[in-house]
């Protein structure tokens, strides 16, 4: 058996990879762009009989159209976007081509692979579209966590971008029937993350002793978890989750982005510690993201106590586990920093990367 995954040479993608296959899994065919985001070392030690890169696009129809019909695959799990809001917010054209775009072509491909199918492959193939809890918008302090029934209520091109991937996967189930799963997932951490993002940013620019870049005030508010916790849900989802419902996956661990970087900045003090001063004295307040969601938090209990998920990870542990990651993966994080995301620091934060 086969599954087609998009974007596993990502952060998510590769987690999810390897944990699969780590959970004797089947055979991934992986098409990914190999975009400044993605990776190919990431899974190059995987034999292409558990791991078989497609280099290509998910715009790309005819390419989609021959993965499938090549491999038949029992399910599609789609992780490829353009994913960092900054970028959504200074370049947001690439955001709606993938994002949208490309949600739009792997239904069509994936619905008219599956009416080919019948019998139990047709009732058991589904398509899963990893959605973010970024397009339920932004919430004050004393709201309760995002439910599955909460709103859309976008506020990046980044975020507006995954809703309306959200509406096009709700419309195939309605209007076709075609088997499809959503999730609504809050932000992972952990390895491979690319260190455009909060976590490893501060990790990377902390061990350099580089200014730590907060926006605004810092109290803004996510609900962290694990990269391998959303793995493993993704997993739940996929073999348990019921066509045309969406899930919604939290870390159970709202955290202020001050907060965070302080945690970051304890664990290096011990382990990497400055000349001078503590590392939590090279942040710097700088202009904030436009737009800025203020808080993020995510009610999960439709997963835990439907499909029987709980995070494994607490995040004071995998936080640290995360940082001594990038303390002893600096060949990857040197691989992945080069050319474009210099250009990147300098053009967003005014900082050689
Ligand atoms: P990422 O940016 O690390 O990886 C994205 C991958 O998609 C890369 O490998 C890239 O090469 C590939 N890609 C981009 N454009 C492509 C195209 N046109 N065709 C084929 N491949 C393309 O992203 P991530 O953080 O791993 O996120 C994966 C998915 O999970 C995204 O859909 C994102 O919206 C969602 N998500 C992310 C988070 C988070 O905290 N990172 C949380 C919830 C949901
Ligand atoms: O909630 C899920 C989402 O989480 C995913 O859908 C997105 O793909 C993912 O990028 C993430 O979005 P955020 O915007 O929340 O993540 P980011 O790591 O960019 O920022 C986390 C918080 O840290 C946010 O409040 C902005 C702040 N921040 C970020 C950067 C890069 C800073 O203060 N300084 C920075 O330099």
């Amino acid at each position: 058996m086969t599954i087609l995954v998009t974007g596993g040479l990502g952060f998510i993608g590769t987690n999810f990879i390897l944990g699969h296959l780590a959970a004797g899994g089947d055979r991934v065919v992986d098409l990914d762009l190999a975009t400044y985001a993605g990776n190919p070392a990431n899974l190059a030690h995987l034999p292409d009989g558990e791991h078989l890169l497609a280099l290509g696009d998910v715009r790309d129809r005819a390419l989609v159209d021959r993965l499938l019909a090549e491999h038949v695959p029992r399910a599609l799990v789609h992780l490829a976007a353009e994913s960092h809001v900054d970028r959504s917010i200074s370049r947001p054209a690439a955001f709606i081509e993938t994002n949208v775009v490309g949600t739009f072509t792997l239904l069509e491909a994936a619905r008219a692979h599956w009416e080919t199918l019948a019998g139990a492959d047709r009732d058991a193939f589904r398509f899963l579209y990893v959605s973010t809890d970024e397009v339920f918008g932004s919430l004050a302090p004393d709201d309760p966590p995002f439910t599955e029934l909460s709103p859309a209520a976008p506020n990046s091109p980044y975020s507006a971008s995954k809703a309306a991937g959200d509406h096009l996967v709700r419309a195939y189930f309605r209007t076709y029937g075609f088997p499809a799963v959503t999730t609504h997932c809050s932000n992972n951490y952990g390895p491979y993350q690319f260190p455009e993002k909060f976590i490893p940013l501060m990790i990377i620019n902390a061990l350099a002793g580089k200014p730590l870049p907060v926006y605004g005030d810092g109290r803004q508010v996510r609900d962290w978890i694990h990269v391998e916790d959303h793995a493993r849900a993704l997993s739940l989802v996929l073999e348990k989750g019921a066509p045309g419902e969406s899930y919604n996956i939290g870390g159970r661990s709202e955290r202020a982005n001050l907060e965070v970087l302080e945690a970051v900045c304890r664990v290096l003090d011990g382990t990497d510690p400055l000349p001078v001063g503590r590392h939590m004295d090279l942040a710097v307040h700088v202009t904030d993201r436009p737009g800025h969601d203020r808080r993020y938090a995510v009610d999960s209990s439709k997963l835990e106590e439907g499909l029987g998920f709980m995070p494994g990870y607490s995040f004071p542990d995998g936080l640290e586990a995360t940082v001594h990651w990038y303390r002893a993966n600096r060949p990857w994080v040197e691989s992945v920093t080069s050319g474009g995301y210099r250009e990147w620091m300098r053009t967003h934060y005014g900082m050689e990367g």
